[in-house]
């Protein structure tokens, strides 16, 4: 037991308080953004501008073993030493993709973030500004220690320093929850869902009041990956473009739109395909494939966005 305890590791936390009047308005920018958008939701530019608060980073220092996940060090942190730090999980094991955050500047799940995989050695991590981009050269943000935290002695050793800011791209609510709800309405307004013309099932005894949507493998496999998506956010985090949805729906949007294009099942591929082929959808798309790289479901988003691409243009 005491072998357990003689590791820790560090967390740079960068916390966030809205001013109360404020957060209900709140909304990201992007640099891309245009004055209105048809998947802005509406919202004027000043509506979606970033909340404002108090901004801090603070450092925590606990015991922690190289296999225990970042979702494990936060949860210790929230039960041991700090009640007011905020983040969102839920099944802890990534299926939900409710724990998006950026780690050390990348957008992944803390559930499945390992210490052992992210802690770094400290002046080894990139500075991560108030967005959650990385960038070289020294951040300015004020550094507090939080109570109680305990110091690494000579019989601890560190596993290093490990870096945790809000998912990129969207706006933060507080701490390490930011507000996915640009994305998740873009997926709404893509209709993300079968629209079949059902055959009604045949028995030895004729037609039965059931409907019945047959389909061969060859056919699944060409949408079975995309319909792993758990809408996380990771690739709309690591896209340039999106910041915030005013200037693209997003890979994820887009993600799920081809999950029904490529349903033999769906009747409606062609109206999704209208739906996408817009300045906002496909075309703004830069194949910066920055989206690729990290998707905790093993999409090729990237790849998935250039197939898209190609069949609209095709249609
Ligand atoms: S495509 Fe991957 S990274 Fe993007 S929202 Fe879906 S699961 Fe997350
Ligand atoms: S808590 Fe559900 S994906 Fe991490």
């Amino acid at each position: 037991m005491a072998e357990a305890n003689t590791t820790t590791v560090t967390l740079h936390v960068h916390r966030f308080t809205p001013r109360a009047e404020r957060a209900e308005n709140a909304r990201g920018g992007s640099p891309f953004a245009r004055k209105s958008s048809p998947f802005g939701g509406g919202a004027s530019a000043s509506a979606r501008r970033r909340p404002r608060g108090r901004q801090w980073v603070q450092e925590y220092t606990i015991p922690a073993r190289p296999e225990d996940t970042v979702l494990d060090c936060l949860l210790t942190i929230k039960r041991t030493l700090d009640p007011t730090l905020a983040f969102r999980y839920s099944c802890g094991h990534g299926m939900c993709g409710s724990d998006a955050v950026a780690i050390n500047g990348t957008p992944t799940l803390l559930c499945t973030a390992a210490i052992r995989d992210w802690a770094k050695q400290p002046g080894t991590l990139p500075q991560v500004d108030d967005e959650g981009f990385r960038h070289v050269g020294n951040g300015d943000d004020e550094n507090t220690s939080v109570e109680g935290a305990q110091a690494a002695d000579a019989k601890t050793q560190s596993l290093g320093v490990i870096e945790l800011a809000p998912l990129p791209g969207f706006p933060p609510q507080r701490d390490l929850i930011a507000d996915i709800d640009p994305m998740l309405d873009q997926i709404r307004k893509l209709t993300p869902y079968l629209q079949a013309d059902g055959v009604l099932a045949t028995t030895a005894e004729g037609k039965v009041d059931a409907f019945e949507y047959l389909q061969h493998p060859e056919q699944l496999a060409k949408y079975e990956t995309l319909s792993n998506c758990i809408a996380c956010g990771v690739c709309e985090g690591s896209c340039p473009v999106f910041a915030g949805g005013d200037a693209f729906i997003g890979p994820a949007a887009l993600v799920w739109a081809s999950r029904f294009i490529n349903d033999s099942r769906d009747s409606k591929a062609m109206e999704r395909m209208d739906a996408i082929d817009t300045a906002d959808g496909v075309a703004a798309c830069q194949s910066v494939r920055a989206c690729s790289r990290h998707c905790p479901r093993g999409i090729d988003v990237g790849e998935e966005m250039w197939q898209i691409v190609a069949k609209v243009r095709e249609r």
